[in-house]
């Protein structure tokens, strides 16, 4: 699996509007340990900095819009636009990510591989390069 990549999920629509179902194994590349979601978010707010040891996530922007940048070792950084509540974005572990140009009512769903964990996060930008340098010459 790449470190981020957009995943797009079934719409099955109608003249009653959409629905997207999201199974695991299937849809969603890991077993779900926790969602939370993001939302009455402030004019001008950005949120994430930080990269995870080891959890994955899965990113759904239920409603308006948000910009996600994602960076990871030996990969330019990346800005995905969420607008589709058919689209999700992958993030595997080890990827900065940064969320901005949250929208009017935006809501943006996570679907996470683990329970909250803060000894997981990595938020220093220093220690992320580190980290993945180390990782990948262990890989090596
Ligand atoms: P944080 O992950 O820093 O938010 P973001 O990446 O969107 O900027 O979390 C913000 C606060 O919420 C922090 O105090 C930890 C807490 N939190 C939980 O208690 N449980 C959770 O599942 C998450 C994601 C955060």
């Amino acid at each position: 699996m790449e470190a981020a990549k957009l995943l797009d999920f079934r719409d099955i629509c109608d003249h009653r509007g959409h629905l997207t179902a999201l199974e695991i194994g299937i849809d969603i590349p890991f077993d779900i340990q926790r969602i939370y979601y993001i939302f009455n978010t402030p004019a001008g707010t950005e949120r994430g900095f930080h990269a995870h040891k080891q959890l994955e996530q899965v990113l759904i922007c239920l409603n308006g819009s948000v910009k996600i940048r994602v960076e990871s070792l030996g990969e330019k950084s990346k800005v995905f636009h969420l607008a589709n509540p058919s689209q999700g974005l992958y993030i595997g572990n080890l990827v900065w990510r940064e969320m901005f140009d949250f929208s009017d009512e935006a809501v943006l769903l996570v679907l996470a591989s683990e329970h909250y964990d803060e000894s997981d996060y990595i938020r220093d930008y220093d220690e992320f390069c580190r980290l993945s340098v180390s990782k990948r010459d262990v890989l090596k």
